[in-house]
């Protein structure tokens, strides 16, 4: 299954000058080597500052679900991420479902684009019916499930400083391998920080997390970082 991957998600958040100081104190104080893989989500504005920072991926929070050079204003194909060397590509965030309106049949869509152009989804869900209309979306495409990596984030969990229960979590984990196999890669997301890092890191099916509010400050993402290595 490789090293535990561990996401930031920063949303909405950060601006230039935010983004120099959090890669100072990230590059000064993570080791390169660590049997970790750490990607960061920054919006699109702000992916290219993550460029040269070696041992970080770089992640978009979205992608267009329409092919690259069509006319669509305002979006961001899987062309163009791949072009700026992204690796991964959140598709299907609870907030895009909500907010966006997106559906299971734009996810698939989303997800066709990235995997065209190498990137890896990870395709949020927070119950088994968008893990079992991922996998059938999937499969209408002619796409092996191997391609995605899955992020289970339970809607009450995102932001509130909650995160969802350990048996609950372990048991959607498991949950959702048992449908889109075994050797699928699951996070856990939800309130996720460095006091309770291990406990979800650590239980069976999860193979990393999704941190949204405690990636912001460099010194809270390092925190969770060290957590994870000295596992
Ligand atoms: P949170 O966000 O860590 O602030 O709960 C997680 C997410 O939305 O991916």
């Amino acid at each position: 299954m490789g090293y535990p991957l561990i996401i930031a998600n920063w949303k909405l958040n950060q601006t230039q000058a935010e983004i120099k100081l959090w890669l100072e104190d990230f590059v000064s104080r993570v080791r390169l080597g660590d049997p970790i893989e750490v990607a960061v989500a920054a919006p699109f504005p702000y992916l290219f500052m993550l460029r040269e920072v070696k041992g970080l991926q770089l992640a978009a929070q979205d992608v267009s679900r329409f092919e690259h050079a069509s006319s669509h204003t305002g979006e961001v194909s899987a062309r163009q991420l791949a072009d700026l060397g992204v690796e991964y590509v959140i598709v299907g965030h609870s907030e895009r479902r909500r907010d966006f309106g997106e559906t299971n049949e734009d996810v698939v869509l989303k997800v066709f684009r990235s995997v065209s152009w190498g990137l890896t989804p990870v395709v949020c869900v927070s119950n088994l019916e968008e893990v079992e209309a991922l996998d059938a979306g999937l499969k209408g495409k002619g796409l092996a499930s191997r391609c995605v990596v899955v992020a289970y984030e339970p809607l009450e969990a995102i932001g509130s400083g909650k995160p969802a229960d350990l048996g609950e979590v372990q048991r959607m984990a498991l949950a959702i391998k048992g449908v889109l196999g075994e050797n699928r890669r699951v996070l856990y997301g939800g309130s996720v920080d460095a006091d309770n890092v291990l406990k979800y890191a650590g239980l069976a099916g999860v193979d990393g997390v999704l941190v949204g509010t405690a990636s912001l400050k460099a010194s809270n993402f390092i925190q969770i970082i060290k957590a994870l290595v000295s596992k």
